[in-house]
């Protein structure tokens, strides 16, 4: 058992329009001459890279661009992107990008001060010091990886998303600029933004504290459901229930912008402290089977997942429904995570990104398995149990 909580975030977080341009000044702070980017060419042909290349080159930095950053990255890519930052040697990394560029920069940071692969630093822990110094810009409003302290990986030899947590993984500085978001279109809108709202729900409705299950002598950087974890959820979940349709419909909204960013952030200091939990056991296999952004696959499973936690949560539900603008009773909870759904377009259900009805009971089996975030649910789950409701989500 449980008696004490901590509450960590990135050293310095710096939000607002147009923080991008304290970047370079941020990496002088550090003493840093040479700056590694990684970043993608798809921000690169939106110009999102651009005032960070400024800001970089006004503070006097030399700087070099890793531009090969893909969507869901495997644990090759971290490898091959940690090699070509090895020979330049940076003093900061920083990551320009949504989640995807942002973890290949922190298992980027990691490589350059403890060497090895990427697969070695996989699970809750590993990491056994300090890394080098991480600047996060995130350009989605999603994953909170800018503040948190977890990287995540597609194990594509296991077919298996696939995550490291380690407190060292908490950036330096996190420089969220909500203008940086404006490019991104709808898809990606809607399903970093599901993703915001998953973490918000899932450090609120977690096991409490006082009663993480965690096995005498093991550690954790999840801590379960605690007063600062459920005041960031509460605020993430009021920002993303009124703000994700309008980002979704209107991408220049910028008042929509700004709040999904502050939604994210705030998520994100929620989860990475509490935990998330069973939305995210069950996405890490199918977004391991499937070709399926994180944020869709989250989406997808999150009100099956509520409907298991209901009768562990309702006073939580009830609260949830009011904060997403229904009636204050737990089942409306799920209700307006359905309508929002289907009104930002991620899919309904597995069968329609292609998983098939035999895989269920393997992803069920590899759910299971992922002990560090299926002990954060607030009801536990057997195998069986798992596999109901992948049934239900089929
Ligand atoms: N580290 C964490 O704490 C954490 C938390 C949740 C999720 N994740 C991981 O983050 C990844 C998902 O990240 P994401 O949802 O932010 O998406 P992403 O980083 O995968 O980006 C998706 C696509 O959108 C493009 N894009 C991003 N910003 C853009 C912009 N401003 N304009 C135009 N295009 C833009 C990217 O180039 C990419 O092609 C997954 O791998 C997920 O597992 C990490
Ligand atoms: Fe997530």
């Amino acid at each position: 058992m449980r008696t004490t909580w901590t509450f960590c975030s990135a050293g310095q977080l710096i939000f607002g329009r147009y923080a991008v341009r304290q970047v370079g000044d941020a990496a002088r702070t550090l003493r840093a001459k040479k700056a590694f980017v990684v970043t993608d060419g798809t921000l690169i042909e939106a110009g999102v890279w651009e005032p960070v290349r400024v800001s970089l080159s006004e503070a006097g930095l030399i700087w070099q661009v890793f531009a090969g950053g893909q969507a869901e990255p495997s644990l090759k890519l971290a490898d091959e992107c940690a090699a070509v930052a090895a020979k330049f040697d940076p003093d900061v990394v920083i990551g320009v990008g949504g989640g995807s560029n942002m973890d290949v920069a922190k298992m980027t940071a990691v490589l350059l001060a403890h060497g090895g692969k990427s697969a070695d630093y996989i699970g809750d822990g590993k990491v056994p010091g300090p890394v080098r110094p991480v600047i996060c810009v995130p350009t989605t409003a999603g994953t909170g990886s800018e503040v948190s302290a977890a990287a995540a990986f597609t194990d594509t030899d296991n077919q298996v998303k696939t995550g490291m947590l380690s407190c060292y993984l908490r950036p330096t500085f996190a420089i969220v600029d909500p203008l940086l978001t404006v490019s991104c279109p709808p898809k990606v809108t809607a399903d970093s933004g599901i993703d915001a709202l998953t973490h918000a729900i899932e450090a609120y409705t977690a096991v409490d504290n006082a009663e993480f299950p965690l096995p005498p002598g093991e550690k954790s950087n999840y801590q379960g459901k605690n007063p600062l974890g459920d005041a960031h959820a509460e605020r993430a979940i009021k920002l993303i229930g009124q703000y994700l349709r309008r980002a979704v419909m209107s991408g220049s909204d910028l008042e929509a912008r700004e709040g999904m960013a502050l939604g994210a952030t705030t998520a994100g200091l929620a989860f990475s402290n509490v935990g998330v939990a069973l939305v995210h056991a069950l996405e890490y296999p199918v977004g391991g089977a499937v070709p399926v952004s994180h944020g869709a696959g989250n989406g997808l499973l999150l009100p099956f997942v509520m409907r298991f936690n209901l009768p562990k949560r309702r006073d939580e539900f009830a609260r949830i429904a009011q904060w997403l603008g229904e009636p204050a009773a737990p089942e409306k909870a799920i209700e307006a995570v359905e309508k929002l759904k289907r009104d930002i377009g991620i899919p309904e259900r597995l069968r329609d990104i292609g998983i098939k009805r035999e895989q269920l009971q393997t992803l069920a089996e590899k759910t299971f398995a992922i002990k560090r975030i299926t002990r954060v649910n607030p009801r536990p789950a057997s195998v069986e149990e798992l596999e109901g409701i992948l049934q239900e989500a089929w």
